[in-house]
């Protein structure tokens, strides 16, 4: 398998600075050496100094939950990628649904914070997904097609392959409704032929594809035994040092 899976904790707007570094001290703890999935934790802005210290010298990797595509500027309550790399952030999370709804982020805003997180080698974690309407209408996969297309709008096959994206059906995130197995396999195979198209098929076969919404352990075995299901970007279950560290383990069985 060319695909290392991926565990991204996505901690929203949760922890004090304090209580994000005993969070992420439990988590170094229990990942130890363990290397065959990738571990990234995404604290708040104001816990990642803090946490970055915390995963220093382990195999935790550190990532942001959002930034603005400029570098520096009048841009008040904003924090660009320069500055997330200078904490030693690896990852960013573009393109979250909740960024999308309720703070009126688009597609083309998307589209500038991967090509500036991408310019500053920061690995982009892009989410797309469809809302319970759109699944309704029948119409999850072309709107897949767009964000992921308008997001992606001036991204090289070089730098594609080191984008890592994650389909979060926007119904399933923190409701406890998580989408069938096949349901999320149809929409990630979809996403590797698209990617395909636009890249190429080796490109295509590298990238990470992550599964969110309402992933927890009792779940996610069988959504990462499926075959372009490569890992899962966890909200709530990564809140907690024993149900994140269950998800690892969950993603380091799978056969
Ligand atoms: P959830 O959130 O695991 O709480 O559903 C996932 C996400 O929004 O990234």
């Amino acid at each position: 398998m060319i695909r290392k899976k991926l565990i991204a904790g996505n901690w929203k707007m949760n922890k004090t600075s304090a209580d994000a570094v005993s969070l992420a001290h439990g988590v170094v703890v229990a990942v130890g050496t363990q290397s065959n999935v990738e571990v990234v934790i995404c604290p708040p802005f104001t816990a990642l100094e803090g946490v970055a210290g915390a995963v220093d010298g382990s195999l935790v990797k550190l990532g942001a939950q959002n930034m603005h595509f400029e570098a520096s500027g009048a841009f008040t309550g904003e924090v660009s990628a320069p500055m997330l790399r200078a904490l030693f952030v690896t990852h960013v999370i573009l393109g979250h649904s909740e960024r999308r709804a309720l703070f009126g982020e688009s597609d083309e805003l998307v589209n500038k914070k991967v090509l500036s997180a991408l310019k500053n080698q920061l690995r982009p974690i892009l989410c797309v997904g469809e809302s319970l309407a759109e699944r309704e209408a029948g119409s999850t996969l072309k709107l897949v097609q767009t964000q992921l297309e308008r997001a992606l709008e001036g991204v090289s096959k070089d730098l594609a392959a080191g984008i890592i994206i994650a389909y979060e059906p926007v119904w399933a995130i923190g409701t406890g409704k998580v989408a069938t197995t096949e349901q999320a396999q149809e929409v990630h195979g979809f996403i590797r032929g698209l990617l395909a198209k636009l890249y190429g098929e080796p490109a295509a076969q590298r990238v990470r594809i992550l599964y969110g919404g309402s992933m927890k352990p009792a779940n996610a075995a069988e959504l990462l035994a499926q075959k372009d299901i490569d890992g899962g970007l966890i909200g709530g279950a990564s809140l907690e040092v024993r149900s994140f560290v269950d998800l690892i383990k969950a993603a380091t069985e799978v056969p």
